[in-house]
């Protein structure tokens, strides 16, 4: 009988546990380590050989790992370390150093996707739409330019999960812009970006392959009872039960789209995908005007996969089942040039 697929489940662990520690208080926690024990089951579910290790503050217990039990394949949910989320790439670059292969983003993805003025020159140069912007680092002049438009969106340059974005964060005057882009530099010790405001409906659609690629059907942001000018996920609107509840904010399948649109989404979606070299999964956040255009409102690498979340969701969707997912994911695992 063929031997089964060695698979090393890696996340990141906010505790510190000794390599060998099963976690299986926490995985069974649903408000805490809900997307591990997703992929961990589903891992399972498809025969693999499964061991899991969470890392904290020191890499020590891999190289261990590695040394006495050598998976074929390591299933990277890594994505913060030491609690810091901008070493998710150096994380992805240790495993290519490693030479065993790892699921979903290459260190270039990560360092080229989180970052939200990077992306958005290689997009503009391969003539796909996305925002209009302007960066701001730290100690270094700060102006608001006459070419970009007001409201403008402010947000940190490399953060992720709407960590920075508040409704303070569309501004509409320069006093409020200039406050908004102190508070990124002081309080959040962070470069910014200022976006020029794309009003529509939000969408997010996933994609994912090497040659041949799919794209899977697009969830959408549905803002409720908020007001025209304050419809953005802001971090409460992604995490914060009450607030979602009392605005009636939720995530669904897109609905009807005009004619053509649905192509069109595809279409950029793929030359995104494309654009920007990825060989794994990536879920796109997207933007429809009312006449139809299409905008990248930025790509993320190695995007949020528990059940519940948008890619599964919409694999699902296209009758891919959990299981299969995330089996798709190991496999494209093998054969990512890294
Ligand atoms: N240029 C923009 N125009 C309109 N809305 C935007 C723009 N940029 C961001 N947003 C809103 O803010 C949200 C979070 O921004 P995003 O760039 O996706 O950051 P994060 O990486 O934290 O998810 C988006 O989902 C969208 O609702
Ligand atoms: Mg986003």
């Amino acid at each position: 009988m063929k031997k089964p697929l060695k698979v090393l489940l890696l996340f990141s662990s906010p505790y510190n546990k000794p390599r060998g520690y099963d976690y299986q208080e926490e995985f069974a926690d649903p408000e805490n380590m809900y997307t591990e024990n997703d992929v961990f089951q589903a891992l399972m579910a498809n025969g693999f050989s499964v061991s899991i290790l969470g890392l904290h503050n020191t890499v020590a217990p891999l190289f261990e790992e590695i040394q006495e039990n050598r998976p074929d394949v390591i299933f990277n949910l890594v994505e913060v370390f030491d609690d810091r989320s901008h070493l998710e790439k150096n994380m992805a670059a240790f495993l290519e150093m490693l030479g065993i292969p790892y699921t979903g983003a290459t260190s270039d993805d990560i360092f080229i996707c989180n970052n939200k003025g990077l992306c958005k020159k290689i997009l503009k140069f391969h003539k796909i739409k996305t925002p209009w912007f302007y960066t701001f680092y730290r100690n270094r002049r700060v102006w608001l330019p006459k070419r970009l438009k007001l409201p403008t969106i402010v947000k940190p340059l490399c953060e992720e999960a709407s960590r920075g974005i508040s409704q303070a964060s569309i501004v509409d005057n320069e006093e409020a812009f200039l406050e908004r882009v102190r508070f990124i530099h002081q309080n959040m010790d962070m470069d910014a970006i200022a976006e020029e405001y794309i009003e529509g409906r939000e969408l997010y659609v996933s994609v994912m392959g090497q040659k041949k690629l799919i794209v899977l059907p697009a969830r959408e942001m549905k803002f409720g009872e908020l007001a025209e000018d304050a419809r953005v996920a802001t971090y409460k609107a992604k995490w914060d039960e009450k607030y979602r509840e009392k605005w009636g904010i939720k995530s669904v399948f897109a609905g009807k789209l005009a004619n053509g649109v649905e192509e069109e989404i595809a279409d950029v979606c793929k030359r995104a995908y494309r654009a920007l070299n990825i060989s794994s999964y990536l879920r796109f956040d997207i933007r429809i005007t009312p006449d139809g255009k299409v905008y990248i409102i930025e790509p993320n690498a190695n995007p949020c996969i528990a059940k519940i979340d948008e890619v599964a969701q919409s694999a699902m969707k296209m009758g891919i089942s959990y299981e299969q997912l995330i089996k798709k994911i190991v496999m494209l695992a093998l054969t990512k040039n890294t």
